[in-house]
């Protein structure tokens, strides 16, 4: 691992990953390739441990003679794949992108890699990987009596993103099974925490409760999610680099089943208590029922008993200290979230997917 490509390493989980492999991996150099969408930005990285081992480049994914160039140049021996659109609504809202992105995106990717470390052999194979990051929302939804995701669990993805990021996993691993391109795959659940952009769950709730604003559930806030801290899921990619086998995939999860109701409820009162003299307190009374996410995925559930026994992984803060640690971030942020306030994209975002919900019927 010296010269490692991240894809998408401006956004919320890429950003935290580049920071958090400059500290683990004393020699790596990151070449940190990201297009910067409205959810990018290079604001997620400040504050890197060592700026001198990490190249920014603004481009897109799927601009191949860009890709290419980069790997020669850069002789780039493994590549931490996170550039996609990421946000179900929006792909509800707009299916297209997903497939130009995460689908084509991961293609030219692959394929570059395939051309130069295959076909070219610029690199010795054992040398090199190419580690995709995906989402539990490939196997669907769960009913409550379940068992929980396993990485054997058929594919069965719901949403316009699911399927996106269904399809470019299946062209990973069709990569690793016909030309031998060494991969992994990690299915992760939800992510929270620091620089996650507010369309999500809990920083759309925290600033939200902080505002005074709505806090908007979809239907009757009973979906379960398993949720993850950012820094945790990091870790657990971390690991399948160093230690995973090629060809392999590894769920990962936070061990927890909250109802999105539990987890806005949990919110509040944590706002309430950092917060005791606003007058938004008690934080609850915001909570305001709006219509459902069409195709809405009841429950995820992730076994990660393989990335515990194989690797040696396991997530090291539960749901309330994450909770808490995110709650801090945001508040001792402000200049952060006021640049994402102002960008006009945002609140075209916020109209276009709240306004027409009203009340839950
Ligand atoms: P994000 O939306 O915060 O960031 C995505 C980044 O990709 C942005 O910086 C964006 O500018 C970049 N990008 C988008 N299109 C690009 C292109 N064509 N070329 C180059 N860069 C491009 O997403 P995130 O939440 O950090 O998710 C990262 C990855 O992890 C995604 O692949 C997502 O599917 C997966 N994932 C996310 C979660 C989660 O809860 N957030 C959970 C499991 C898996
Ligand atoms: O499960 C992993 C996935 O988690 C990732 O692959 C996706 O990239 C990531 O966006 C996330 O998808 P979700 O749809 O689960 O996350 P989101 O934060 O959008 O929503 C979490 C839950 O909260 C979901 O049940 C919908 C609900 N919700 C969401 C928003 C934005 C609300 O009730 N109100 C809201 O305003």
């Amino acid at each position: 691992m010296k010269n490692v490509l991240v894809t998408g390493g401006a956004g919320f989980i890429g950003s935290n990953f580049v920071r958090y492999l400059l500290k683990a991996e004393a020699l790596a150099r990151v070449i940190n390739l990201d297009v910067l969408t409205y959810a990018g930005s290079l604001e997620n990285l400040n504050e890197l441990p060592d700026v001198s081992r990490h190249t920014f480049v603004q481009g897109d994914i799927g601009d191949r003679a860009l890709v290419e160039e980069l790997f020669r140049r850069y002789e780039i021996d493994t590549v931490v794949h996170f550039a996609a659109e990421s946000h179900v609504d929006r792909s509800i809202l707009g299916p297209q992108l997903f497939v130009q992105t995460n689908v084509m995106g991961t293609f030219t990717l692959l394929d570059v890699a395939r051309q130069v470390w295959l076909n070219e052999k610029s690199i010795p194979l054992e040398e090199v990987l190419f580690h995709h990051i995906s989402t539990d929302e490939v196997f669907g939804s769960l009913a409550s009596c379940d068992p929980a995701f396993s990485e054997s669990t058929p594919y069965a993805p719901n949403s316009p993103y699911a399927a996106s990021k269904a399809a470019s996993d299946h062209l990973v691993r069709a990569y690793g099974h016909t030309y031998h391109l060494p991969v992994t795959i990690t299915n992760c659940s939800n992510n929270y925490g620091p620089y996650q952009f507010p369309e999500k769950l809990i920083p759309l709730m925290i600033l939200n409760g902080i505002d005074g604003k709505p806090l908007p559930v979809y239907g009757d806030g009973l979906q379960i999610r398993d949720w993850l801290f950012v820094e945790d899921h990091c870790e657990a990619i971390h690991r399948v680099l160093r230690k995973g086998q090629t060809g392999e995939t590894y769920n990962i999860g936070g061990n927890n089943q909250p109802t999105n109701l539990e987890i806005i409820n949990t919110i509040c009162e944590i706002l309430d208590e950092k917060l005791p003299s606003s007058p938004q307190v008690p934080h609850k009374k915001l909570i305001n029922h709006v219509t459902d996410r069409p195709g809405h995925d009841r429950r995820y559930a992730m076994d990660i008993h393989k990335i515990q026994n194989e690797l040696g992984w396991q997530p090291s803060q539960d749901l309330e200290s994450g909770l808490r640690l995110t709650v801090d971030w945001y508040l001792a942020h402000p200049e952060w979230v006021e640049a994402i306030r102002k960008q006009q994209g945002y609140q075209t975002w916020l109209a276009q997917n709240y306004q027409k919900r009203g009340a839950a019927g």
